[in-house]
C-alpha cells in the first residue's frame, strides 16, 4: 500500500500522544465511582472517529455503558469490514505494585520492548489495540485508499460481559451488516513470531456462598461440633478436580471435541520454549490437566479456576472465630461445543448436591458466553494472513487462545459472519494485571497491517 511506512513515520509522534490522552481516562466499567470518566471515553472515541474519517459517528445510549458506533460507505456494492473493540478497562489494583500510576501513561523499555511500550490500563486491553484501528482509518481516508466500507462498533461493557451490546446486535442486524468482523483484542506469540487467533475459549462465571451457622462464632466453644464454612467451602472446590486435574462436574466434557493426533501435532509445531515459560512466572513447574501440553491446556481443554475466596478473620492477629460464611468467585473457561448455560446449570446442581448436612450453598450465576473457533481457509483469515505476511515478511501461524470474547460468538450467530482476531499484544504485556503495556513497535506495526487487511479483503472477495 502507498507510502503507509512513511505515513506512520511522520505521525508517530502524534499516534501516540493520542493514545496517551485516551489511557489517561480511568474508564473503569466494574466501578461505579468511573461513571463520569466511562462516558467521557466514548465522547474522545466519537470525536477520533470522526476526525479519522467517519461519514456518521453516534453515541448508542444502552441500559449500560454506550456503544460509539461509526461508519464510512463508500459504496453498496463493496465489501463491509465491521470493526469491533472496546473502550472500557479493568480495575487498575492492586495500585501499589504499579511501577507508574495506571492512569498517567509512560513509555518505558522491557526485555519484550526493546524500542518501548506505553504502560497504562487500558494500554493492550484494548485502548491501544483499539485505537490502531482508527489510525489506519485515518491513514486510508488521508490518502484516499480506503478499498471498501467500513463501520465501527465501540463498546463499553466488555470487562463485565458485554450483556448491553448482545441486546444492540440483535436489534441493530440491518445498521451492522457486514461481510467480516475485524477485531483486535487478542495476542500473539511474539514480535518476530506473528500469529492470528483462530479460537477463544467461552466463559462461565458464579460465586458460591456457603452458610454455616446464624452468626460468627467462638472457635473453642464450638470449633470441631458444627459444620465450619470455610473448611467445607475449601473441601466441596477441592473435590471438582481429581488427582489428575481432570473437572469431577458429571456431564461437565459432554461434547468436548477431542482434537485428532494431527491437528495436535500441527499445534505443537509452534514455537514455545517451556523452560522460558516457567522463568517468565517463576514457577518450577506447570500444572494441569494430566495427558495435554501446557499450549493444549490453556487454549483447547475446559478449566476451572477459583478467583477469589474470603470469609472469617482476614485482619490484623488473631481471632479465634468461626465464620458464619464463606464465599467464592469461581471461573470455567470453556471450549467450543459446551454450552455455557448448560455449564452453569450443571455446576450449581453439583455444588449443591455435594454440600454436607449442615450448611446451606448458594450458586448465583455472573455471566458467560460461549467459545469460538474461526477456519484458516475463510477469505478473511487468507486476507489477513497476507497482511502479516507483508509486513512481518514471514506468515503468521494460527493460534487459539484461552481467552475469552463472549460477544464473538453472539456475532456469528446473529450477523451470520467470521470473526478474524488480529491481535498485536503479547502475554508478557500483563493486561488485567499492574503494569499493563502495550509495545510500541506492536501499536505501529497494527496500524501497518491493518490496511492491508483491508486491501486483501477487498481484492479476494471479488
Ligand atoms: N481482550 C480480552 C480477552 C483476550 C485476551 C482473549 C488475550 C485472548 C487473548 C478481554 O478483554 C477479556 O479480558 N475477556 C475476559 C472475559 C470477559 C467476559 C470479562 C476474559 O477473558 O477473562
Ligand atoms: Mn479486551
Ligand atoms: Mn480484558
Amino acid at each position: 500500500m502507498n507510502s503507509i511506512k512513511n505515513y506512520i513515520e511522520n505521525n508517530k509522534d502524534r499516534f501516540l500522544n493520542e493514545l496517551v490522552d485516551l489511557l489517561k481516562i480511568p474508564s473503569v466499567s466494574a466501578d461505579s465511582a468511573f461513571e463520569k470518566e466511562v462516558h467521557a471515553t466514548a465522547e474522545m472515541v466519537k470525536a477520533q472517529l470522526e476526525k479519522a474519517g467517519c461519514n456518521t459517528v453516534e453515541i448508542c445510549q444502552t441500559d449500560g455503558y454506550p456503544i460509539v458506533y461509526g461508519e464510512k460507505i463508500i459504496d453498496a456494492d463493496l465489501p463491509t469490514i465491521l470493526v469491533y473493540g472496546h473502550y472500557d478497562v479493568q480495575p487498575a489494583d492492586p495500585i501499589e505494585l504499579w511501577t507508574s500510576p495506571p492512569f498517567e501513561p509512560v513509555i518505558k523499555t522491557t526485555d519484550k520492548h526493546p524500542e518501548g511500550a506505553i504502560f497504562a490500563r487500558g494500554a493492550c486491553d484494548d485502548k491501544g489495540q483499539m485505537y490502531m484501528h482508527v489510525k489506519a482509518l485515518e491513514f486510508m481516508t488521508a490518502t484516499n485508499q480506503l478499498p471498501c466500507n467500513v463501520k465501527f462498533m465501540i463498546e463499553g461493557e466488555e470487562e463485565v460481559g458485554s450483556v448491553n451490546l448482545g441486546v444492540f446486535v440483535k436489534n441493530n442486524q440491518e445498521k451492522l451488516k457486514n461481510d467480516v468482523i475485524l477485531i483486535s483484542d487478542t495476542g500473539m506469540i511474539a514480535n518476530d513470531i506473528p500469529s492470528i487467533t483462530t479460537g477463544l475459549r467461552g466463559l462461565s462465571y458464579v460465586e458460591v456462598e456457603v452458610t454455616g451457622p446464624n452468626r460468627d462464632l467462638h472457635s473453642g466453644l464450638y470449633g470441631g461440633a458444627v459444620a465450619n464454612p470455610i473448611n467445607v467451602l475449601t473441601k466441596m472446590i477441592a473435590s471438582l478436580q481429581d488427582d489428575n486435574n481432570h473437572i469431577n462436574i458429571p456431564g461437565f466434557y459432554d461434547g468436548v471435541e477431542e482434537l485428532s493426533r494431527e491437528e495436535r501435532d500441527e499445534m505443537a509445531k509452534a514455537p514455545f520454549s517451556l523452560e522460558n515459560y516457567k522463568k517468565a512466572l517463576d514457577i518450577d513447574d506447570v500444572y494441569g490437566e494430566k495427558g495435554y501440553t501446557t499450549n493444549e491446556r490453556n487454549s483447547i481443554r475446559p478449566t476451572l479456576d477459583v478467583n477469589g475466596i474470603w470469609g472469617g478473620y482476614t485482619g490484623e492477629g488473631a481471632k479465634t472465630v468461626i465464620a458464619s460464611k464463606a464465599y467464592a468467585k469461581i471461573s470455567m473457561r470453556l471450549v467450543p461445543n459446551q454450552d455455557w448455560e448448560t455449564i452453569t446449570e450443571l455446576f450449581k446442581t453439583h455444588f449443591e448436591s455435594i454440600a454436607p448436612a449442615g450448611v446451606t450453598v448458594k450458586v448465583t450465576p455472573h455471566h458467560g458466553g460461549q467459545g469460538y473457533v474461526t477456519p484458516t481457509t475463510s477469505v478473511g483469515y487468507q486476507a489477513a494472513s497476507m497482511a502479516y505476511n507483508d509486513t512481518f515478511g514471514k506468515k503468521p501461524i494460527p493460534q487459539r487462545s484461552g481467552g475469552s470474547i463472549p460477544i464473538v460468538a453472539l456475532f456469528e450467530e446473529e450477523l451470520k459472519s467470521k470473526t478474524i482476531l488480529m491481535g498485536f499484544g503479547l502475554d508478557s504485556d500483563a493486561i488485567h494485571s499492574p503494569n499493563e503495556h502495550f509495545g510500541v513497535f506492536n501499536y505501529l506495526k497494527g496500524i501497518e497491517t491493518i490496511p492491508l487487511f483491508y486491501k486483501y479483503f477487498t481484492e479476494l472477495s471479488k
